[in-house]
């Protein structure tokens, strides 16, 4: 009786001692869905507003180059994992700063190289040239400053969480912005895109990289920049939730061709977990049924200079003849482009809590947010 209750004891012991298994950092690339600070500090000179509130009124409290009112994604995850906020990579803080890892995503960045908008005529609509290539660059730079040797690396980096996006949703934000047609960019620039994803994933794999999440594009027809530009007395070409039919179509054609490159790299890599992230379903839930998640307006912008959504390219958020709803956690979209942190929030959950991540990373979340 006595040793059978000492040896309770101790397991439990055990077990409460034993840390948890966890990631011991996250490596994020991307575009403004994920970029904690470095499109501002390269110098924002195309979106000069990031470095004012509102932008980051809700939490940060302090404008701190997050594209939202508050917290993204990458920084639920991180919170999810216990780690603290990445740091952007342009920051330069020495390799300690970085050793919980570190965020390359730059607002406006691309999945093709510039070169690609400037032989196109449309590169002077670009907010930056650090695509997704420039920012594997950095990594590759940064990585003999995490690990040393290639035992110490394969340690290192079969710990690390590998967030590859979003990214490609600018590449076909300018395109279309300027009048590129839907059925074009289906054939033309998807295949292109979906390639540099799969690549990047492939040449992270190829460095040490075992654990990735790679998530495909948003609901962009129930985005309010959009509706606004694409906007039509049609009322066939919305669906129930006031959402743009073929845009909508067009982000599901998208991930539907990154889940078939990512099938292919999962069998030639079968010793990498490659995650798909679901980012339009876990936010199509929140369209579909905004009250169920906390929602009172999930169509019209939070931040804006007016208009049936709440965008108006002449008096965008943070410029003279915008207003900032006053209740930010209500509302989805921030700034007529950029999601609220209610809205990151909410597809995080799904993300981590519920099954918008497939497979299923192989650490679970630790923490509730
Ligand atoms: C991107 O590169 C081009 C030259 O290739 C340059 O003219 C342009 O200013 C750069 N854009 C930004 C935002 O840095
Ligand atoms: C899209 O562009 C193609 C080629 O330029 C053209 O043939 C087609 O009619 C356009 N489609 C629409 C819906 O505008
Ligand atoms: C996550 O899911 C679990 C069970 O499915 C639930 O108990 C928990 O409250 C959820 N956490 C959050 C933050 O919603």
């Amino acid at each position: 009786m006595k040793i059978v209750f000492f040896l309770v004891l101790s397991f439990s012991i055990t077990v409460l001692c034993s840390p948890l298994p966890k990631y011991d950092s996250i490596f994020s690339f991307g575009d403004s869905l994920a970029d904690t600070g470095n499109f501002l500090l390269s110098g924002a000179l195309k979106f000069p507003v990031i470095g004012q509130l509102p932008y980051g009124q809700t939490f940060f409290r302090h404008a701190t180059g997050r594209c939202s009112d508050g917290r993204l994604i990458v920084d639920f995850i991180a919170e999810a994992y216990g780690l603290p906020y990445l740091p952007p990579y342009l920051s330069h803080d020495k390799s300690e700063k970085f050793s919980h890892g570190v965020n390359f995503a730059v607002a406006g960045a691309t999945a093709l190289d510039s070169k690609f908008f400037y032989d196109r005529n449309i590169g002077q609509f670009l907010w930056t040239n650090d695509s997704l290539a420039v920012q594997l660059g950095w990594f590759n730079n940064l990585k003999s400053s995490l690990c040393s040797h290639k035992q110490d690396c394969e340690k290192y980096f079969k710990r690390s969480l590998f967030l590859v996006g979003e990214i490609g949703g600018n590449d076909y934000n300018y395109p279309f912005f300027v009048g590129g047609n839907i059925t074009q960019l289906k054939a033309m620039v998807v295949p292109l895109v979906v390639g540099a994803i799969s690549s990047a994933t492939s040449m992270l794999i190829e460095e040490g990289a075992v654990e990735l999440i790679v998530p495909g594009n948003l609901p962009i027809g129930c985005n309010a920049v959009y509706l606004t530009l694409f906007g039509t007395s049609n009322v066939r070409a919305y669906d129930k939730n006031g959402c743009l039919k073929a845009y909508n179509a067009f982000s599901k054609y998208h991930n539907s061709q990154l889940k078939i490159a990512l099938d292919k790299l999962r069998q030639k890599y079968p010793h990498a977990k490659i995650s798909y992230a679901d980012y339009y379903g876990a936010a199509k839930r929140f369209f579909h049924a905004p009250k169920h998640y906390g929602f009172t307006e999930t169509l019209m912008s939070c931040c804006g200079g007016g208009g049936p959504y709440n965008f108006n390219n002449s008096a965008r958020c943070g410029h003279v003849g915008s207003t900032v709803c006053s209740d930010s956690k209500g509302y989805a979209n921030w700034d007529g482009v950029h999601l609220t942190e209610a809205a990151y929030r909410s597809i995080a959950l799904g993300l981590l809590n519920g099954s918008f991540t497939t497979p299923r990373p192989t650490f679970s979340p630790i923490y509730a947010f």
